[in-house]
């Protein structure tokens, strides 16, 4: 491996000259917001229940009103949390490049909020609110410690998010599909690469002739067959990628 920073201007030249970039990215990103990631998030009140345990249909059948209210607590969580640097320039660089397609698994919107438009939300997103027998969107009143009734048919509201067990929504794959086997570089930034599908989309990508980089300040199950790795915070990381890589247009 080569050392961070040649590593880093090595990677901003085949961003700079890649005609497609796909870029996934996980809570890790979202870190430098204050936003626990997704498997660190189990503290005080939740710190006995591991994730898989209530992001799961089965267990909002069984008890509703535990999966609401850990959810409702996540969204307490989010409601104080803004985009960071990190955010910001994946939006600028979608801006300044000519195709740059961004899969998220994270549900908190911050990339929408640091002005990214056209996400790929591949788990779904926190503040939407649907119901749980028709998936449709409703509008109802969250701010509530028990499901709310679905206004259509009196079924429980659910937030919008993508379950362990549960379909990803269609179209998400087919246009996550599409980026990864259209990409030359891949980023895969801020994810444990554990859970797939997202995590084969790396895999994808590379079968499709794509190179591959890491930008997570700990190793993954994807590490061994990246092109670059850069172990650090997505936030400190991605401004300076985009700087490198702008430099090299200018
Ligand atoms: P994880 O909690 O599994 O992994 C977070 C990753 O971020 C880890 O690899 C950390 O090393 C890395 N990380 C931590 N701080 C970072 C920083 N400042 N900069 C960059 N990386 C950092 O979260 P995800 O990979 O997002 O799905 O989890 C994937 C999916 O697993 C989630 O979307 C969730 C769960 O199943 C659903 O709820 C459907």
């Amino acid at each position: 491996m080569m050392a961070d920073e040649t590593t880093l201007a090595d990677l901003a030249r085949a961003v700079g000259a890649a005609r497609t970039i796909a870029v996934l990215t996980g809570s890790g990103l979202s870190a430098a917001s204050g936003v626990p990631t997704f498997r660190d998030a189990q503290t005080g009140l939740w710190a006995h229940y591991r994730p898989e345990e209530l992001a799961n249909p089965e267990a909002f059948e069984r008890d509703p009103t535990t999966v609401w209210q850990w959810y409702r607590a996540r969204r307490q969580t989010l409601a104080e949390i803004v985009a960071n640097d990190g955010h910001r320039a994946l939006a600028d660089l979608a801006n300044e490049l000519p195709d740059v397609r961004l899969i998220t698994q994270n549900v908190d919107g911050l990339h929408q909020q640091a002005g990214h438009s056209n996400v790929i939300e591949f788990h779904g997103n926190i503040r939407v609110n649907q119901c749980h027998n028709e998936g449709r969107e409703v509008e109802v009143d969250d701010a509530v410690d028990t499901p709310p009734a679905c206004p259509h048919c009196g079924g429980l509201v659910r937030p919008g998010v993508v379950w362990f067990g549960e379909a990803i929504d269609p179209q998400a794959i087919e246009r996550a599909t599409q980026a990864a086997q259209a990409c030359d570089v891949f980023l895969s930034v801020g994810t444990s690469a554990e859970v797939h599908p997202a995590a084969g989309l790396a895999d994808l990508a590379r079968r499709n002739g794509a190179h591959i980089a890491e930008i997570n300040p700990d190793a993954t199950p994807l590490s061994d067959r990246v092109t670059w790795i850069v172990r650090d915070s997505a936030a400190r990381v991605l401004p300076e990628l985009r700087r490198l890589s702008h430099n090299q247009h200018a």
